[in-house]
């Protein structure tokens, strides 16, 4: 069987765990496995696959499942979740999952290439007749339905579109050190404000390093703000080699960025990097609009304790992370896995999941005015700005070069050889 795979850490169940997520990695990987697992036996069970454990996520997948048993009552819904930010820990177990025969009933995933994973090797279901009972091909933008699909058949359903290229601040330390952050802050121009935090004692660069993603995501983001959109399509379309002048230029920006990371992000995953920028432990934190979720449910408020930019260089450019679930072709309760594609697509639980992750509804149709001003805001941005695919949530490149991208940057954060760095992407882009 052609399995996918994406990221190669070891699920460490406990270890890998924060308090946040422990439920869930009992949930998924201690005494609760085996109900996961052998999920079968019961026909009104339905096993739902994420890595979403932190605050925010937890609370917008309860939002999920809340929407799927008021549409299905007394069906048990089995949380499968693996913590790990970026869905690290959960890549890892679900394709030793699929490989075993032994997938959950639907799992979380997002477009482009990373669905095309399941879609290649037929794990995924059609979920066209879900698309045509609830008329979403009306409500969901053209290119979104493409992106999920292969064939002319329709394989994901997307809960929220998230923006992964926002960059957050403490407000209180900035002002401290005199920062301004705006949508014109050029690249060049953060790295001196990262270095005016730091005179004044304060920790410049929020980085939960412990989640792979987060510090590829910082990469990620800071190459967009050199490249723009079109380089972006060039470089992830093959067009433009990854030893161009431009991604060496990126890197030596990342290059300067990296020394201002907390001292302690190697540690920290991705929501507890978050966290210290609320509680003014660190200044600046670059990470897809999740991260708004997280703050406020932190507690922070909008306004006043935090702000946000996109990141440097990339204002009108929108890195969409869109979240998405598939059904198992083979799943122990398919009917049950299509009833939550279904549900989980409503309006309603689109509204109220958003509500809690920091998204923008995916839906056309699903008024924003009850959603706090970032989120109005990042939906007008998702409807007007230039959409670009992420690499390092598997949709612009396939998992083979998004693990290399990985393996790079990891490299990278140690050596900081900007020539072999390059050569490892234009390597990894080659093959
Ligand atoms: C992304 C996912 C987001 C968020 C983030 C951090 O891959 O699309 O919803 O959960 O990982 O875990």
């Amino acid at each position: 069987m052609n399995t996918p795979r994406r990221i190669r850490r070891i699920p460490t169940c406990l270890t890998a765990a924060t308090a946040v997520a422990a439920l869930f990695t009992v949930s998924a990987c201690g005494s609760g496995s085996s109900s996961a697992q052998s999920g079968g036996s019961n026909a009104k069970q339905l096993e739902v696959f994420s890595w979403w454990t932190s605050g925010s996520e937890d609370a917008a997948l309860k939002d999920l499942i809340t929407g799927f048993q008021k549409a299905n009552p007394g069906v048990k819904v089995v949380n499968g979740a693996v913590a790990g930010g970026g869905g690290g820990n959960a890549q890892a177990v679900l394709q030793t999952r699929l490989q075993g025969s032994n997938p959950p009933d639907t799992w979380q995933t997002h477009p482009g290439a990373a669905i095309g994973e399941y879609t290649k090797s037929g794990l995924a279901a059609d979920l066209s007749s879900v698309y045509q009972q609830d008329g979403l091909s009306k409500v969901i933008p053209e290119e979104l339905v493409t992106s999920v699909s292969k064939d002319g058949k329709i394989y994901g359903v997307s809960t929220g579109a998230h923006r992964g290229n926002e960059l957050w601040f403490n407000k209180k330390l900035t002002a401290r050190a005199g920062v301004d952050l705006t949508a014109s802050t050029t690249p060049a121009q953060l790295v001196a404000a990262l270095g005016r935090l730091k005179a004044k004692g304060i920790t410049p660069l929020c980085l939960g390093g412990k989640d792979a993603f987060a510090t590829a995501e910082l990469f990620e983001n800071i190459l967009l703000g050199v490249v723009g959109p079109s380089g972006w399509n060039s470089l992830t379309s093959g067009k433009t080699a990854w030893t161009d002048a431009k991604v060496k230029q990126a890197a030596g920006l990342f290059k300067k960025v990296l020394p201002y990371a907390d001292p302690d992000a190697s540690a920290l995953t991705w929501d507890q990097a978050t966290k210290r920028l609320a509680a003014g432990d660190c200044a600046v934190e670059s990470m897809g609009d999740w991260a708004y979720g997280e703050l406020l449910k932190d507690g922070a408020k909008d306004g006043s304790d935090f702000g946000y930019v996109p990141q440097p260089g990339t204002d009108g450019t929108f890195v969409v992370v869109v979240d998405t679930f598939v059904v198992a072709e083979n799943a122990k309760h398919k009917d049950l896995a299509l009833k939550w594609a279904s549900a989980i697509s409503s309006p309603e639980v689109q509204l109220a999941f958003s509500k809690d992750k920091g998204s923008t509804p995916i839906r056309t149709d699903v008024p924003t005015d009850s959603l706090p001003a970032y989120q109005q805001q990042a939906a007008k941005s998702f409807r007007g700005d230039t959409l670009v695919q992420s690499v390092v949530h598997g949709e612009a490149m396939n998992p083979q070069f998004q693990q290399s991208f990985f393996d790079a940057v990891t490299q990278f954060v140690q050596s900081k050889d900007v020539d072999s760095f390059v050569e490892a992407l234009a390597t990894a882009a080659k093959s």
